[in-house]
C-alpha cells in the first residue's frame, strides 16, 4: 500500500521563483489499484509523481510504500520497487542496446543474477513471453537496436521494462501523450492489462479526460498541489467529461485547462 501524509513542496522557497507545488497533501492507495490524474497545467501533478519517485524531496510529510518509509530513500534506491515513465517514448530505453540487451537490464535491476547476467536462454524465452503479450510482433526482434523501434514500440518496450521486475509502484507521466491516437491506446490498454496482471498499484497523469475515466479504478482531480476530487465506483462509472469539467467549474470558479488536455 502506498500512504502519503501531508506532504507539501515549494521550489525556490524564498526567492522571487517560489512556486509552491504540493500543498499538504494526502493519499491512500490500496494495493493493485490504478488511479488516473487530472489537472491543469501547473497543478503539481508531476511534483506529486517526483516525490513519489524521489526525484525531489518533500519540505514537509511522509511517504510509505509498503509499509517502508521512503520520504527521503534516494531516488536510486527506490528504483528497483518503483517504475517512472515519460512523455519522451526515447527516455526508458538505450538505443544503441538491442532488445534483449535493455531488456536484460531491466530484469537485473530486478535483482536477477546469474553466470552471464540477465542474458541466459530461459531469460531470452522469458523476454519473447512478455514481448508476444505486447502483440506487436517484437519477440522475433530480440537482436534489433532499440533505435530502430517506433516510438509506440519503444514506449511499450519501455513499459515492459519498467514492470519486467514487478515493482510495486508504476508512476506515468503522460506516457502516452507523443503518441498517434491508435498507438496510445494500444499501449494504455497494455498498461491496464501488465497493472491488473502483476497487482502493481499504478499512478497515471494524463491530460484526456476521456482515458482518465475510462482506464483504472479511480481519478483524481489537482489544482493548486491539492487533491481536489477523487471519485471512484459507481459515481466515476457514472461521470461524463462534460459533468467533470462542470463540477470543477463549480468546485473553482474556474475552466479547467491544460495546453495538452483533450475535451473530447
Ligand atoms: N524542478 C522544479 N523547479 C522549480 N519549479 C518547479 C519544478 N517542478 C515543478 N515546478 C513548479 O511547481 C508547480 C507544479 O508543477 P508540475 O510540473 O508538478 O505541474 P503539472 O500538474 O505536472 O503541470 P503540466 O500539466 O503542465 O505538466 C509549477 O508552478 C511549476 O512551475
Ligand atoms: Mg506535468
Amino acid at each position: 500500500m502506498l500512504i502519503i501524509n501531508e506532504i507539501s513542496k515549494t521550489f525556490h522557497k524564498g526567492t522571487q521563483n517560489e512556486r509552491n507545488a504540493i500543498s499538504s497533501l494526502s493519499l491512500k492507495a490500496s494495493d493493485g489499484e490504478f488511479i488516473t490524474i487530472i489537472g491543469g497545467n501547473g497543478a503539481g501533478k508531476s511534483t506529486l509523481l517526483n516525490l513519489i519517485a524521489g526525484t525531489h524531496f518533500p519540505d514537509s510529510g511522509q511517504i510509505l510504500l509498503a509499509d517502508e518509509d521512503i520520504t527521503y530513500l534516494p531516488e536510486h534506491q527506490r528504483a528497483k520497487n518503483i517504475g517512472h515513465l515519460f512523455q519522451d517514448p526515447l527516455m526508458g530505453t538505450a538505443p544503441n542496446m538491442t532488445l534483449e540487451e535493455n531488456l536484460s537490464l531491466a530484469f537485473l535491476r530486478g535483482g536477477h543474477r546469474g553466470l552471464r547476467p540477465g542474458l541466459s536462454k530461459k531469460n531470452i524465452s522469458i523476454f519473447e513471453e512478455h514481448l508476444k503479450s505486447l502483440d506487436l510482433g517484437l519477440e522475433s526482434r530480440l537482436k534489433t537496436k532499440v533505435g530502430l523501434l517506433s516510438g509506440g514500440q519503444r514506449q511499450a518496450v519501455t513499459l515492459l521494462m519498467a514492470t519486467i521486475a514487478t515493482p510495486h509502484l508504476l508512476l506515468l507521466d503522460e506516457h502516452t501523450a507523443a503518441l498517434d491516437p491508435t498507438t496510445a491506446d494500444k499501449v494504455l490498454n497494455l498498461t491496464q492489462k501488465i497493472s491488473k496482471e502483476h497487482g502493481i498499484t499504478t499512478l497515471m497523469i494524463t491530460h484526456n479526460i476521456e482515458h482518465a475515466l475510462a482506464y483504472g479504478d479511480r481519478t483524481l482531480m489537482m489544482q493548486h498541489g491539492e487533491i481536489v476530487m477523487d471519485i471512484a465506483g459507481e459515481e466515476r462509472a457514472n461521470m461524463t467529461v462534460e459533468s467533470l469539467l462542470q463540477n470543477f467549474k463549480a468546485q473553482s470558479g474556474q475552466n479547467l485547462t491544460n495546453d495538452r488536455m483533450l475535451l473530447s
